[in-house]
């Protein structure tokens, strides 16, 4: 028997992700011949929907160019619809059966992208696996989506129940951070060039500050944010996915497996989160702003409860125990509705040692001390990795000082390279069996143990959210924080393209 067919389905077909993520994410790679040739995408959900109803809903997603029409109705041809709940066995034969009239081959590989609320994940993920599998050689892989769980038991409740039905192998845990060229990168920054693997520890690094900034509000999505909340959201997957390959010791060879099982090993090392290194809010709305969506606040959204806690902004500080990193602060912080969107991390080396230039310090430093080095990793938007440094203010006499920086800004270096977006690179992935961009379920444990803790308490103790008003650069008591642990902020340091005006 062979098996050279394949077959990608899209479970809640008429959702949101579907059709803002993964239908235009499955239109680009087909459109650039990235996905499997003799490929059929079947969508699925509860509604009595039609192919051509899911496509015009998604339209606007889906950027076809004037030259792409062609392309395009032969990728709409590729697409079927079979309506169905989420718990009935018949409904699943059915699907299965259908399935089989497509690609006339039993053994066709199949792929499920589970673009579903959490409530139905437990009877979706079994009903394929009893319903839904290929006949043998044929492969299942399962594409599962955060929310994992909401804590560290729900977390491994799920689990449980996928590993009844599914070999560890055949889940795809996807995480997009882990999709996005400049996570991917720190990989090779920092084990492909000499010069950083020697200051990439304790003896060197004052400070690791991983930041997410949204400029958004929850935009109608409070009734599934509230639930949550930012910790939850953003910081115990994405940015924590951040640290740990930052963090982790060198993996023996690029595999999955061999970068994943280091990846757990530094989460292992870290203690959870105490409750005095956390700073939360809650954006309130900005009445005198003229942009309608700054005049709302988070406990406006029509899904939020109008005493919710909820925090949609964090700061938490982790420290990772062990040889390399004992007590170096790694400050995580996460907000909605702030002034800018940005995502980016700062690496801050120790302070030069000895009085030398003690004279020639710029003057408005404020430390009066010559300013850190910084290595920024700039993940989006515009991607770039700059190193901060001090050089001799050009021109001068003496040795003036000046902070300036060593610039890697993509747009500039690399200006006709086209950056795939994250979720085209890890459904890739998922077509070639690789599994380094997802999160093992050891992973995800030692995640949540690290954050569970923490908002439990938060909870338990209802421990308020301090108010910043919408489009606020931050919090004060975030950056006392940050500060309170070791890393500097002078203001000093003036981007480039501000100096020259
Ligand atoms: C999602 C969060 O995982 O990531 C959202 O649920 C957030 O709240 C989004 O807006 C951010 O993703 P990106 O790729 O736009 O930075």
């Amino acid at each position: 028997t062979t098996s050279d067919k394949h077959v990608f389905f899209v479970f809640g077909a008429s959702g949101d992700l579907a059709k803002k993520k993964i239908y235009p994410t499955l239109w680009s790679l087909y459109r650039d011949g990235l996905v499997p040739e003799n490929i059929h995408f079947i969508g699925y959900a509860r509604s009595q929907l039609t192919t051509e109803k899911i496509f015009e809903n998604a339209h606007k997603y889906m950027k076809v160019k004037d030259d792409e029409h062609e392309a395009y109705e032969k990728f709409l041809k590729l697409n079927s619809y079979v309506p169905g709940s989420y718990d009935k066995a018949e409904d699943f034969e059915h699907l299965h059966s259908e399935t089989n009239k497509i690609t006339k081959q039993p053994t066709a590989h199949r792929y499920f992208y589970l673009a579903l609320p959490p409530s139905v994940y437990d009877s979706v993920s079994e009903m394929i696996s009893k319903h839904c599998r290929p006949e043998s050689p044929g492969l299942l892989r399962l594409i599962v989506e955060k929310p994992f769980g909401k804590d560290l038991e729900s977390s491994n409740k799920l689990s449980e129940h996928l590993n009844k039905s599914y070999s560890e192998e055949e889940i795809y845990r996807i995480d997009h951070y882990l999709g996005k060229e400049m996570v991917q990168n720190i990989i090779v920054l920092r084990f492909s060039n000499k010069i950083f693997s020697r200051v990439w520890n304790r003896d060197s690094i004052a400070a690791v500050n991983i930041i997410f900034k949204e400029d958004i509000g929850t935009q109608g999505r409070g009734g599934y944010f509230d639930e949550f909340g930012i910790i939850r959201d953003v910081i115990q997957n994405h940015l924590m996915q951040i640290l740990s390959i930052l963090a982790m010791e060198k993996p023996r060879s690029t595999t999955g497996e061999d970068i994943r099982d280091e990846k757990v090993k530094v989460l292992r090392c870290i203690a959870p989160i105490k409750l005095e290194d956390v700073v939360i809010g809650q954006y309130t709305g900005d009445k005198e702003s003229t942009d309608p969506e700054h005049q709302e606040g988070y406990l406006d959204d029509k899904g939020v409860p109008k005493d919710s806690t909820t925090p949609t902004f964090a700061q938490v500080v982790l420290f990772v125990n062990n040889e390399r990193w004992d007590g170096v602060p790694f400050i995580l912080r996460a907000g909605k509705a702030l002034n800018e969107k940005k995502a980016e991390i700062r690496i801050q080396f120790r302070d030069v040692p000895g009085g030398m230039f003690d004279d020639n310090i710029q003057e408005n430093n404020p430390n009066g001390k010559l300013a850190r080095d910084e290595l920024v990793i700039r993940v989006q938007p515009n991607e770039a990795v700059y190193l901060k440094l001090n050089t001799k203010r050009p021109g001068e006499m003496d040795f003036s000082i000046e902070e300036t920086e060593l610039d890697l800004t993509y747009k500039e270096r690399y200006q006709d390279v086209k950056l795939p977006d994250a979720y085209e690179r890890l459904i890739l992935d998922v077509f070639t069996g690789s599994k380094i961009n997802f999160v093992r379920s050891d992973e995800l444990q030692e995640a949540w143990r690290i954050v569970d803790p923490v908002l439990a308490e938060i909870d338990k103790k209802k421990i308020p959210v301090i108010p910043y008003k919408f489009g606020a650069v931050g919090l004060r008591e975030a950056f006392a924080g940050a500060a309170k642990h070791g890393y500097i902020y002078t203001g000093t340091y003036v981007w480039k393209d501000e100096r020259s005006g």
